[in-house]
C-alpha cells in the first residue's frame, strides 16, 4: 500500500472522487486530506471513510507544519487535487518527484502563476485551439512547469464557453486522474 496525501484549496470533486475509489483500492491508502480552505464537504467525507482532514490557512508556519505531519504520516506521494498555493522548495526537496498535480488545460500552454479556473477556460476559447484537456504532472518550483506525465484531450465545439468547458474539463478529471495516481504509484507510468 501507497500512502498518500491529498492537498485541496477549492470544492474538492477530484479528492471526493478519489476518497470513493481508493476506500477499495489494494494500492493506495489516502492517509490524510489538508485543505488550505474551510470544506465541510470534504471533512465529511473522511469523517465517512476515517481519513485525517486537516484545514489550516496555508502561511510559512503552517507549511512546515503540513510538511512535518506528512513525514511523520509516512507519505509516500503528495496529490495537488485542486491547491491552489506555490509548494516550497523544502517540500519539493522532501518529496522528490513525489508531487503530482493536474491542471485543467494541455500545458504547457495556459499555465503559470494566476491561470486557474475560468481564467485558463476563458484563454483556451480565446485563442481558437479545437481542442483542451488535462495535465498531469509533476511539481516543481513553478506553478505548471515540471514534467508531464499523462494527457487526456477534449474536442471544443464552435460554440463553446468557459462555462461548457469547464464542465467537460471536469468530466476528464473523475475519468482519468484517480487511476491515472494508481499507475503512476505502481511505477507504470
Ligand atoms: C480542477 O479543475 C483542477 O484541474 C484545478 O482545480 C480544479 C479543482 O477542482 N487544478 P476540484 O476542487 O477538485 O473540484
Amino acid at each position: 500500500m501507497r500512502r498518500i496525501a491529498i492537498f485541496i484549496s477549492g470544492e474538492g470533486s477530484n479528492a471526493l472522487k478519489m476518497l470513493d475509489e481508493y476506500s477499495s483500492s489494494q494500492t493506495i491508502d489516502v492517509a490524510l486530506v489538508y485543505s488550505s480552505k474551510h470544506n465541510l464537504k470534504v471533512q465529511n467525507a473522511c469523517k465517512e471513510k476515517g481519513v485525517e482532514f486537516h484545514f489550516l490557512t496555508w502561511n510559512l508556519k503552517t507549511q512546515e507544519d503540513i510538511l512535518g505531519l506528512c513525514i511523520k504520516k509516512d507519505i509516500s506521494w503528495v496529490v495537488l487535487a485542486g491547491f491552489l498555493k506555490l509548494i516550497p522548495e523544502s517540500f519539493i526537496d522532501s518529496f522528490p518527484n513525489k508531487i503530482v498535480n493536474i491542471h485543467p488545460a494541455l500545458l504547457p500552454k495556459f499555465g503559470g502563476k494566476g491561470m486557474y479556473g475560468m481564467r485558463v477556460h476563458e484563454a483556451v476559447i480565446a485563442s481558437k485551439s479545437s481542442e483542451s484537456g488535462i495535465s498531469i504532472h509533476f511539481v516543481n518550483g513553478a506553478y505548471d512547469e515540471g514534467q508531464i506525465i499523462a494527457q487526456f484531450k477534449v474536442g471544443l465545439e464552435p460554440n463553446e464557453t468557459p462555462e461548457t468547458l469547464s464542465l467537460k474539463i471536469r468530466t476528464l478529471e473523475h475519468m482519468y486522474f484517480s487511476e491515472t495516481v494508481v499507475q503512476l504509484v505502481q511505477g507504470n507510468l
